[in-house]
């Protein structure tokens, strides 16, 4: 039976979906990217080699597979045309079957710049952003005056356009010595990309429905975390786009009954990238030791990555606000050698014991997590292939997570390689 699957991610980012859509692609026909732009950054390892794609969905590591960037997402087109050179020089075929919606909004180099210079004004309680352009693209698109891929296609509303930029945002450009505020520039280099799009534009929503109809098989491919999303997350400590299940309907345009399962991911410990609250964080040896065995730095920008215990209430939030039906479980094998592993099962605050998360950042800022202390394995769980022969501690801690979420453990990676999974 066809199903069609989303995967999103239930922490803050990072929890290792593309090795899960690299799988999950494998027997899917159309892979969908919804929301999110270059700030993302997939890592596939495909035999001894490895890639990172930004926006391009990993789908297309796959020969033969559809891949589809919705509306949702903000395209960087020079990021974009990156990916499309690094395909090309690897061999890998996109021709005819990698897909942008003309209603996607551009990421342009102005958008970078008007980043920089908010987030350095926000001083000490900046958001430690990827520093991609997303939050000023996001906010073109809502305030309805964004350029999208469309408007490449049309070079007199471009101009027209970009005109406009000038005149709104003159705070951020005239009398800036920054190339990337010279909007006549970006006009020109913008009407050479266009060549790059113009084969790729179609009505995404109208082709996901055929595909649909003709009974492909569809995988809808989350970027970041769910706790980042910018209504349900930590917000303002957030993307700005909603990461969550929703997303992906109006980021593709696409009905409800077109998912049959979400696949939610959890790292089998908790990883956050940026400022904001993070109850669970160990700023200790054993946060140094998940950063160091688990590789923890940004494939987006190389940032090291905060590390701490695995935390239900977090996830308890994100498996609620996307309706998660099964988990994917990654880097098992990081916790391999500890001792004893804790899971945060609730939060303290000013006496009170709390199971949910506080909508109130003050508050999620000030919660102490309680622990549940679990006995580690202490054995190499790399690589393996079959739950009956991880160790029964590693089971117990498996079999906890999925019980407390009351979901169905679907995958388990134990390695960075395609091979090293178990499928349940
Ligand atoms: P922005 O998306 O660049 O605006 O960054 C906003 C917040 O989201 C920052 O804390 C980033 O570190 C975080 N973030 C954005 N994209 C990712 C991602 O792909 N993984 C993890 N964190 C991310």
């Amino acid at each position: 039976m066809r199903k069609n699957k989303i995967v999103v991610g239930c922490q803050w980012g990072d929890e290792g979906k593309g090795k899960i859509v690299d799988l999950l692609a494998a027997e899917a026909d159309v892979v969908a990217r919804f929301q999110g732009g270059a700030n993302a950054g997939h890592t596939i390892v495909v035999g001894d080699k490895k890639y990172i794609l930004h926006l391009i969905p990993s789908g297309i590591m796959h020969p033969g597979k559809e891949c589809y960037v919705g509306n949702g997402v903000v395209l960087d087109p020079y990021a974009f045309k990156e990916e499309i050179d690094l395909l090309t020089d690897q061999g890998i075929d996109y021709k005819g079957r990698l897909w942008v919606s003309p209603a996607t909004n551009l990421v342009l180099p102005y958008h970078k710049l008007i980043e920089d210079v908010e987030e350095r004004s926000r001083g000490a309680t900046n958001l430690d952003t990827t520093k991609r352009g997303i939050g000023p693209a996001y906010v073109d698109k809502v305030a309805r005056h964004g350029i999208r891929v469309v408007d490449l296609l049309a070079p007199e509303r471009l101009k027209k356009k970009l005109d406009y930029q000038k005149k709104i945002k003159t705070k951020y450009l005239e009398g800036s010595a920054d190339e990337r505020a010279d909007i006549d520039r970006t006009y020109n280099e913008l009407l050479e990309l266009a060549e790059l799009f113009r084969p790729l534009v179609v009505d995404v929503s109208l082709a996901l429905r055929r595909a649909y109809d003709n009974g492909k098989t569809i995988l809808f491919e989350g970027a970041q975390g769910c706790m980042l999303d910018v209504d349900l997350g930590t917000y303002p400590f957030a993307t700005s786009s909603n990461t969550t299940v929703g997303g992906a309907l109006t980021g593709l345009g696409i009905g409800l009954k077109m998912i049959d399962q979400v696949l939610g991911v959890v790292k089998a410990y908790t990883t956050r990238v940026g400022a904001g609250p993070f109850p669970t964080e160990l700023v200790d040896e054993t946060g140094e030791h998940l950063r160091e065995v688990g590789q923890e730095f940004g494939a987006s920008t190389g940032r090291p990555r905060r590390c701490g215990w695995l935390d239900m209430v977090i996830l308890r939030h994100t498996v609620r606000v996307n309706g998660v039906d099964s988990i994917a479980i990654t880097k098992l094998d990081v916790l391999d050698s500890l001792e004893e592993i804790k899971v945060c099962t609730a939060y303290e605050l000013n006496g009170e014991t709390i199971d949910q998360v506080p909508l109130d950042l003050t508050r999620l800022s000030q919660v102490k997590p309680i622990y549940r202390t679990l006995p580690g394995w202490q054995s190499d769980t790399t690589g393996t292939t079959s739950f009956d022969d991880l160790p029964l501690k590693a089971r117990d801690y498996l079999n906890f997570i999925a019980h407390d979420l009351k979901v169905d453990i679907a995958l388990v990676s134990t390695g960075a390689k395609r091979t090293e999974t178990i499928v349940i």
